[in-house]
């Protein structure tokens, strides 16, 4: 894989039709200037999904998901930038020539060295366990746990040896330096700047991602020691929420059964995996996540959570499940019998018990209703409002009317009530509710990345976005905001990031706002998509800033005069009679310009806007 020119990015860019790709997925209907259709990328019932072809991106208002039409590859087809700009690049019929951009290019060079020491690493820990002396008690562990030589190739297990640096010595031998070790998370550095290895006497589990890449080592110990399990750190190269242990090995078998059965640990997908349960993956003690969602539904949208039976794994599971049916996956929950994990239940009752646990695993609500009774009977009205409490919303994000009344019927089942009373309450919930639930804060206590951002739009963050919007339309416009409002003219940090982007991007002839989406966060992404969504009121950019800079001038001022008021209360009580009569004065001043203001008196205004800075020297509330 190689590294991309800025030009040749732009070509493709250029050359694809975001439409053209989205449509592929996505069936989308023209309004106006825009395309709206369901989007892909969370359970969406209101098509709030968007493309706007002029500016080229798309964004969902419902889970604030946006981006280019490379960025939509990458969350599509799970690949990287890189890919995503072949992919484009193939299909437009252009050349991509591989090198420059100095700082891609070291990035991916250190991404690759990284994996380069993982494999490395793997192997060598491998031949450990497979040769060494000193890895006979981890042998002997292994086997009563039921894991021959088989296993250990299958999943490529190996052993860290007791010692400080046997793999620091390995990989330098190897010719890698020990800082860089460091990186790939491999070796630590201690205070002394004395470096060491940081699996020692584990037993190892490499860790693949989806591209078969070894991504990181998970490291057992051999006895009931803690912590049970060694990782390595999170980098933003590796990082355990965007991975599914066994991904690599159970893509086909998933593909095949139709389903994807999630556990927690390494040991739970070695032992299905070799007792013919491949379709089975784990997230490896994490909270599910929204990126290990996207990532199961390039295979599956069924799913079946088989975590511990312990409180924990429970807890984990209803996230899971909240997440699962929010990205538009039907799952369904493996009870396990009390305090095992899978791993002990399929070594102990087989594949066929297994199967048969399958098949009768509960749906999600009939789960969500066996947790919130307990499994016994609910008695009294309040009782039963408070199940129907917790089910409903997951009720309401149903995927079809059909599993709707099925759920429906079980709540009725469970708490001894007719089908028309539960339907009603549930229509009664709807109407209370609106479309509040679909907020996913609402929803799912966790938030994770679907998260929208937005809060109740007030006057100082419409205008913000408002003049962002244009200054990325007319960057010529941005110097003039530079010099009223400074370096950080907005109050989000991440507007004034894309300002910034904006403002070097603006120099070069062939600027389009859209480039700046390839500096960018995720979060960021999908804030500049969200802008570029929007439309700019009017023809006349300049009176149009104008407009915003005097809303944001009025807001300061509001927020000044709030937080003088406070502070007089303090003054006074205080007994600070000077300070006090200085605060009165500016804000009564402030008073009388919000007065004229209002009274749509400009004039007067102008002038004792002009008094008014004079009198209050640097702060910004004079704006414009
Ligand atoms: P065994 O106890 O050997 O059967 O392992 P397990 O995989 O069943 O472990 P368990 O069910 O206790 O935990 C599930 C997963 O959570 C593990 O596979 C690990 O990925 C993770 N985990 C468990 N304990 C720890 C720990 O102490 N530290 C870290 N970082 N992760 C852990
Ligand atoms: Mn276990």
């Amino acid at each position: 894989m190689g590294l991309i020119p800025d030009e040749i990015i732009e070509t493709v860019r250029l050359r694809s039709d975001i439409v053209e790709v989205v449509s592929r997925y996505v069936q989308l209907k023209k309004k106006g200037k825009y395309f709206t259709g369901s989007c892909p990328f969370h359970h969406d019932r209101a098509p709030s999904f968007t493309v706007t072809p002029d500016k080229q991106i798309f964004y969902c208002f419902g889970c604030s998901t946006g981006g280019d039409v490379f960025k939509f590859l990458m969350l599509k087809e799970n690949v990287t930038f890189y890919e995503a700009v072949h992919m484009l690049a193939r299909q437009a019929g252009v050349a991509v020539p591989v090198t420059e951009s100095p700082a891609r290019r070291e990035k991916e060079r250190r991404r690759e060295a990284l994996h380069q020491i993982n494999s490395l690493a793997k192997d060598f820990y491998s031949r450990v366990l497979q040769q060494h002396r000193e890895a006979a008690a981890a042998r002997r562990y292994l086997a009563a746990r039921g894991l021959n030589r088989d296993a250990w190739e299958r999943f490529e297990i190996g052993f860290a040896l007791p010692e400080w640096n046997s793999l620091l010595g390995f990989l330098g031998r190897e010719g890698y330096r020990s800082d860089e070790v460091v990186e790939a998370g491999l070796a630590v550095k201690n205070e002394a700047g004395r470096y060491y290895d940081r699996f020692r006497n584990r037993v190892i589990f490499p860790i693949r991602d989806a591209a078969a890449r070894v991504a990181g080592f998970g490291g057992r110990v051999l006895d009931d020691s803690l912590p049970k399990y060694v990782n390595t750190p999170e980098t933003p190269f590796f990082s355990k929420g965007r991975l599914l242990y066994g991904l690599h090995l159970a893509r086909p078998a998933i593909r095949e059964k139709k389903f994807v059965v999630v556990v927690e640990g390494y040991l739970d997908v070695i032992t299905a995996h070799l007792h013919g349960i491949t379709n089975a993956v784990a997230t490896l003690g994490t909270a599910f996540t929204v990126e290990q969602g996207r990532l199961l539904m390039n295979y599956s949208r069924d799913v079946v959570i088989a975590y511990d039976a312990d409180a924990a794994g429970v807890a984990a599971t209803i996230r899971g499940l909240d997440i699962l049916q929010e990205l538009g996956c039907q799952v369904r929950v493996l009870s396990i019998p009390d305090g095992k994990d899978p791993d002990d239940l399929i070594r102990k009752h087989g594949h066929r018990f297994w199967e048969e646990l399958i098949s009768k695993a509960p749906s999600l609500i009939e789960y969500k209703l066996q947790q919130a009774t307990g499994g016994g009977t609910v008695k009294t009205v309040a009782g039963k409002l408070e199940v129907m409490r917790m089910v409903f919303p997951n009720l309401a994000g149903m995927n079809s009317e059909v599993e709707k009344e099925e759920g429906l019927k079980a709540v009725a089942q469970v708490l001894s009530l007719s089908w028309e009373t539960v339907a009603g309450e549930f229509k009664r919930f709807n109407k209370k509710q609106g479309n509040k639930w679909l907020k996913p804060d609402n929803f799912t206590k966790t938030k994770h990345n679907i998260v929208s951002e937005e809060e109740k739009p007030d006057a100082r963050a419409r205008a913000e976005a408002g003049l962002l919007r244009l200054i990325l339309e007319e960057p010529s416009l941005g110097t003039a905001v530079l010099g009223e409002m400074g370096e950080e003219p907005f109050r989000r940090p991440s507007y004034n990031k894309i300002f910034k982007y904006c403002m070097e991007a603006a120099g070069r002839p062939s600027y389009r706002p859209v480039e700046i989406l390839g500096y960018l966060e995720d979060e960021d992404q999908a804030v500049l998509s969200r802008l570029l969504t929007q439309e700019i009121p009017g023809a006349d950019p300049v009176q149009i800033m104008k407009g915003y800079l005097e809303s944001l001038g009025r807001c300061s001022r509001q927020e000044r005069r709030k937080m003088l008021l406070n502070e007089i209360s303090k003054a006074e009580k205080s007994g600070n009679k000077s300070l006090y009569s200085q605060l009165w004065r500016e804000y009564l001043v402030l008073r009388v310009i919000a007065e004229a203001e209002k009274a749509g008196d400009r004039n007067r205004m102008e002038n004792l806007l002009q008094e008014y800075r004079k009198v209050s020297g640097a702060n910004d509330v004079g704006v414009p």
